[in-house]
């Protein structure tokens, strides 16, 4: 059965030596909470790093032993390794720079190598693990260059990249010396997924410019093959965090906390140690408050939880000592014998503690400087069951694209922060509400489940669409086989389109007028009475009539509108019906899974897709491929896609080429059949044929045809060698 191998720095577990030997607890960071629900399915592997150093071979068969029975598998990292891949190249080098704080970088050319060397490492580890059909899922910012690393061995593998942190704007990111060669190792995936619209249109314009390749509707090129760039907001395990909030034990601990801290109003402020969380600037912007507001002195706590994290980092270890000054320095001024203003614990947590916190707090003040999610946010809002509480949201965390109900705030504005904290804790309940109803029905449905399901069925459909790049050319050998099958049939049936695929284009398709080549080739095809020849196309029916009409051929035409059977009179498909509606209606529900904020209405004979409420840039973007994709199924379909302000209209117009060529197939049914076209309308007629039809597409190889050729004059040579 074939699996998926989950690729990440970390394992979602972490390994400590302690008195008693190896022990196991949870690893933290959104990237192992949030897939930690998902990786234990079926055969699924996990590999990673699994946090510590380990010296003797033993010891290290018997961790992987016991994280085999988890479905896990370790890479080992020496020392060194670790010090300059994973503290280095990792969290000195690209996490400062993709976190928009370029003045912490370091550029080091060890840490660099070091970082080839690992990821190298990584690949070899994948590789000894991956079977043929496997799906391989890779993360974050320590394994830019795996992608490719793993693809010059497995050109087929199915490769999607998922970078949990920002990507940079282009200005900051070209600073990297190493910048090209990080693009390259990324695009040796698939699907490239960001959790922003923001993160995936930097990374495009980095890649357009640094590596020359440009993108349609974030599909890149690069000469070689084809990779999806999209943005899919991670969600969270929104029953899990809601059950728990409701568990015994969770409210068991509320009471017990609630009995140490006594009733003061809670904020809640939950991080790893991290410069790009904003800590700092949140202790100053509740100092500012208790100073400008002294009512809330010996009311409001400030509950803050840092968990332990990349502490060997110099940067790192400063921020904790700058945090641990700051609470000091406000304890010690503001601080009364029956109220402390700030509880500060420098540890982790189990998951009932956490959501007893967030279920105990009237405002969670989440407000990093940068950062690519934010998973806690989330988790708050789902544990707030009775929907009391108000979140109070940086504008630079990725989460704030969908959570526009909580208070949005520039971390950097101390002023603003404060009025924030001020409007929270003075909220009315009614609009607390409100608020809360807003956020928790969107998180329900955004959730991890539903974001591990558009990944991978992006994924998927991007192999699939690799596979269509796969189409045959129609060689000497095919050909010899096609005209056997031919020479077989007693009753043939060939749909020919036009223009691009019989004849070449010109400025003016009036020009476009068969040629005598052509005219006597279709002649003869048409007067072998074992042949029945339709000219299948999107012109008008008066031009064909005119050009080919005193022919022995059928005619579907203006792409499937009119249609004529040899010797008898012009008829029109069909009558305006909504039956097309179900269909259209799972293109637009998947756009509307896509695009948070946007929905759909529903009228008589037409579906419209708002997207007014869709964080700007992406609804505009959605809506342009949303057309193309109507458009595509639509002209066939004839339905007509309209755009309007701020919507995208689908209404009937009725028939289409694939309609009109069933049809005839169901009239004259072959022991044969043989559809030749050029573009994108041509495709449904391919769809519409049986599956051993000889289909062929002039020009491109993306396509639902079983075969391609080069240009028109190709398909006039087939012709003429099948009535030869
Ligand atoms: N977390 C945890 N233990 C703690 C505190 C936090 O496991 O003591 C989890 C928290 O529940 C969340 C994750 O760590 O799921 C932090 O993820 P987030 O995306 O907010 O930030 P990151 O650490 O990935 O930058
Ligand atoms: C963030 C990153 C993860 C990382 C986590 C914890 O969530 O996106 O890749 O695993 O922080 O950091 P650490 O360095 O301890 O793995």
């Amino acid at each position: 059965m074939a699996k998926t191998l989950i690729v990440s720095n970390r394992l979602p577990v972490k390994i400590t030596q302690t008195e008693k030997g190896l022990s196991l607890e949870p690893s933290a960071g959104g990237l192992a909470t949030g897939l930690g629900s998902i990786y234990k399915q079926g055969e699924n592997i996990w590999i990673g790093w699994p946090g510590l150093y380990l010296n003797d071979e033993a010891s290290k068969d018997n961790v992987a032993e016991e994280l085999k029975t988890e479905n896990m598998s370790p890479v080992w990292l020496t020392a060194e390794e670790i010090k300059d891949y994973y503290e280095g190249f990792s969290n000195e080098t690209l996490w400062p720079n993709f976190h928009y704080f370029p003045q912490y970088v370091e550029f080091n050319e060890d840490y660099w190598e070091a970082y080839k060397r690992v990821n190298r490492k990584f690949a070899d580890a994948i590789m000894a693990l991956a079977e043929e059909d496997d799906t391989i899922w890779l993360h974050d910012y320590q394994l830019l260059l795996v992608p490719e690393m793993l693809r010059e061995t497995l050109p087929h593998a199915q490769i999607g990249f998922f970078q949990h942190i920002p990507f940079p704007s282009y200005e900051i990111f070209r600073m990297l010396p190493w910048r090209r060669e990080l693009l390259v190792g990324m695009l040796g995936s698939d699907l490239i997924g960001f959790h922003t619209y923001d993160d995936m249109r930097h990374f495009l314009s980095a890649v357009n410019r640094l590596a020359g390749f440009s993108n349609e509707h974030g599909v890149i090129t690069t000469g070689k093959r084809k990779v999806k760039v999209e943005s899919y907001p991670m969600g969270i395990d929104y029953d899990k965090y809601e059950r728990t909030a409701a568990s015994g034990e969770t409210l068991e601990r509320e009471v017990r906390y609630r009995r140490s801290l006594g009733d003061h109003k809670l904020m809640l402020s939950i991080d790893r140690l991290d410069y790009s969380k904003g800590i700092p600037q949140r202790l100053r912007a509740f100092e500012h408050l208790l100073r400008e507001y002294p009512e809330y002195r010996e009311q409001v706590s400030l509950l803050i939880v840092v968990v332990p994290s990349r502490d060997q980092v110099e940067k790192y270890s400063n921020l904790k000592d700058e945090i641990e000054l700051l609470v000091g320095r406000i304890n010690g001024q503001y601080g009364r014998l029956n109220w402390r203003p700030i509880h500060y614990f420098y540890r982790s947590y189990p998951l009932h503690a956490l959501s007893a916190f967030y279920r105990m707090s009237h405002v969670a003040l989440v407000t990093p400087m940068r950062d690519g999610m934010n998973l806690v946010c989330k988790e708050y809002i789902a544990s707030k069951l009775d929907q009391r509480g108000v979140l109070i949201l940086s504008e630079m965390a990725g989460a704030s694209k969908e959570l526009s109900d909580a208070i949005l705030v520039n971390p950097n504005n101390q002023d603003q922060m404060m009025e924030a904290m001020h409007r929270a804790l003075t909220m009315p309940e009614e609009e607390q509400k409100q608020h809360m109803e807003i956020m928790q029905t969107s998180l329900r449905r955004y959730n991890i489940h539903h974001w591990v399901s558009m990944f991978m069925g992006d994924l998927e459909e991007m192999k699939a669409s690799q596979r269509g790049t796969l189409t045959r050319l129609l060689d000497t050998k095919l050909q010899n086989q096609l005209k056997k099958a031919y020479t077989k049939g007693k009753k043939r049936v060939l749909f020919l389109d036009y223009d691009g695929t019989m004849v070449g284009f010109t400025k003016d398709p009036n020009e476009a007028r068969p040629d005598k080549e052509l005219l006597d080739l279709i002649t003869q095809l048409a007067d072998d009475p074992q042949n029945r020849v339709i000219i299948i196309s999107g012109r008008g029916r008066d031009t064909l009539e005119k050009w080919l009409g005193h022919l022995s051929v059928d005619f579907i035409v203006e792409h499937g509108v009119w249609m004529r059977e040899q010797g008898k009179d012009w008829e029109l498909a069909g009558k305006v019906t909504d039956v097309w509606k179900e269909d259209m209606r799972k293109t637009l529900d998947l756009y509307v899974d896509r695009t948070p904020g946007s929905f759909i209405e529903e009228k008589n004979y037409s579906l419209v897709w708002h997207f007014r409420k869709v964080e700007t840039g992406l609804g505009e973007l959605r809506s342009r491929e949303l057309c193309s994709h109507l458009r595509f199924l639509s002209t066939n379909e004839d339905l007509q896609v309209l755009e309007g302000d701020m919507v995208v209209e689908i209404k009937n117009r009725n028939v289409n080429k694939g309609r009109g060529a069933s049809a005839w197939l169901q009239r004259f049914p072959g022991d044969f059949t043989f559809a030749a076209g050029d573009d994108w309308t041509d495709e449904d007629t391919f769809k519409a044929m049986p599956k051993e039809a000889y289909t062929i597409k002039v020009g491109s190889k993306n396509t639902a045809a079983r075969f391609y050729v080069e240009s028109h004059h190709n398909v006039r040579a087939i012709l003429k060698d099948l009535i030869e």
